[in-house]
């Protein structure tokens, strides 16, 4: 009597997913713990698809495309003492393009985000809201479409803000993007959507968010592989390294990556493990 068969043949699709799950580290070697010098949608379309469990970043903002002044009467949010008056003068950028053409890129920013970004990762996408022609504009034009899950509040310090009209801002928002298997580190959930951090001092940089910040989105995932495409003075990366996670950082402009460069191995020594 022949034998019933115990052999089940192999997926190839299970496979695959398996292998792009497991990206091995000498093919991500040349990716991790560096600040890539460029474009970030030209440089994350390089890397491999997957390979990167959360992003925490902070675009530019466009301020300088804005009623009323914006920076000039300081309540440009991060940008109080009209730090970016000139927009990122380093960086050989205005942050004053078009409205319509913004939204455009920071679109192709978020889907070139979310290719790398594995099954179960999420952005955390830090914006600012703002008051134009004397009208609410909220974000929902850049991220509509996108996998939205939650919006946190980051309560942070007021700015100075010499309108009449609408009251001094004092938050900004963090776009929780998830893609559909992502889940909070164990017992994350507890500490609330609305969070509590003042504004750092003494970074050069015209624009960071605090290192505090970047800390509590990544300490709220198991991220092994955190990516900040706009790492700007490397707040991003300071923070992964501080809870022992790798990272990838992109920045355009070649005196923010020396900068971030500079804190990251600075931060390094205090951790005692650069
Ligand atoms: C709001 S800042 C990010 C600051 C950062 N979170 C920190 O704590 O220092 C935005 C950064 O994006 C950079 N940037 C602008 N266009 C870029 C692009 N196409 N690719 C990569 N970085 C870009 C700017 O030079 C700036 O440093």
């Amino acid at each position: 009597m022949k034998e019933k068969s115990t052999f089940t043949p192999i997926d190839m699709d299970d496979l695959l997913t398996a292998a792009v799950k497991h990206i091995p580290d000498r093919l991500m070697s040349h990716w991790l713990n560096k600040v890539h010098c460029g474009d970030c949608v030209d440089i994350m379309n390089q890397m491999p698809v997957g390979s990167v469990d959360v992003i925490v970043t902070s675009p530019p903002y466009n301020i300088r495309n804005s009623t009323g002044g914006g920076l000039r009467n300081g309540s440009g949010g991060k940008w109080e003492n009209a730090a970016l008056l000139n927009g990122y003068a380093e960086a050989n950028y205005d942050d004053a393009m078009p409205h319509d053409k913004y939204v455009e890129w920071q679109r192709q920013c978020l889907t070139a985000m979310m290719r790398v970004l594995t099954d179960d990762g999420a952005i955390f996408y830090n914006h600012k809201w703002r008051v134009q022609g004397g009208l609410l504009q909220e974000r929902s034009d850049i991220v509509s479409g996108f996998p939205v899950r939650q919006i946190i509040i980051w309560q942070r310090d007021g700015g100075f803000n010499f309108n009449p009209g609408y009251f001094v801002p004092t938050y900004e928002v963090i776009y929780l993007i998830c893609k559909p298997d992502f889940k909070l580190a164990p017992k994350a959930n507890g500490v609330g959507d609305v969070w509590r951090i003042s504004q750092e001092a003494n970074n050069p940089h015209p624009a960071p968010f605090p290192v505090e910040l970047a800390q509590r989105c990544i300490e709220s995932t198991t991220a092994r592989v955190v990516c900040d495409p706009f790492i700007g003075s490397g707040s991003t990366a300071i923070a992964a390294e501080a809870l022992r996670r790798e990272w990838i950082g992109i920045e355009v402009s070649k005196d923010y990556c020396k900068l971030a460069n500079e804190r990251i191995q600075a931060a390094r020594k205090l951790l005692k493990h650069g």
